[in-house]
């Protein structure tokens, strides 16, 4: 089962990644040209936001279960995991910066609540999903990443 999630889990990061740039996108039209909110913006933040809560479950889950969170700490001790940066990436860095950018992803999708949300709200949500995917992109174990690369898509190695 640890697979199937850590797979689940590898395989969100692009569909969080589609959904956010695309909302950027339409956030940066809709601030621009001051346009109000529509039914397409506040279903694209949702399916966003519920993409993201659904992965944070997932690393929650790997993080408490798995060899690489809570287990390292328990057993290095947090000061020896600081000083190991593999071992820091995945214990400490990728779940706080996650964190953050889920966290983020969840205020932006706020923006578009009141029935009245326009170019205002559009400039918000704007600005918390640009800084949400600055961290995605700087917190995902990408290939190229020395010592914690992971393949591009799940079972590929
Ligand atoms: C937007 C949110 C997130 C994205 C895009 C993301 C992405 C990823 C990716 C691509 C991997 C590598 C998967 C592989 O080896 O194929 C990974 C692993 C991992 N993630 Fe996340 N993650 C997110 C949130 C979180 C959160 C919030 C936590 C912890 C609370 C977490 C904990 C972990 C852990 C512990 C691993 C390593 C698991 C293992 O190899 O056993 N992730 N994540």
């Amino acid at each position: 089962m640890y697979n199937g999630l850590l797979h689940l889990h590898s395989l969100m990061r692009w569909i969080i990644l589609v959904l956010l740039v695309l909302a950027i996108v339409r956030h940066y039209k809709g601030m621009n040209q001051k346009l109000s909110y529509s039914a397409s913006d506040r279903k694209i933040d949702l399916f966003l936001m519920i993409s993201a809560h659904i992965t944070l479950i997932i690393g929650l889950y790997q993080w408490f279960a798995g060899e690489f969170g809570f287990s390292k700490i328990r057993d290095m001790g947090f000061g020896e995991v600081m000083k190991n940066a593999p071992f820091r990436f995945f214990a400490v860095e990728h779940m706080f910066g996650m964190l953050l950018a889920i966290t983020f992803i969840t205020i932006g999708r706020g923006k578009g609540k009141p029935a009245t949300a326009g170019a205002a709200e559009h400039k918000k949500a704007f600005g918390w999903l640009l800084v949400a995917l600055i961290i995605i992109l700087l917190t995902v174990p990408w290939p190229f990443r020395e010592g914690i690369g992971r393949p591009w898509f799940p079972g590929m190695h």
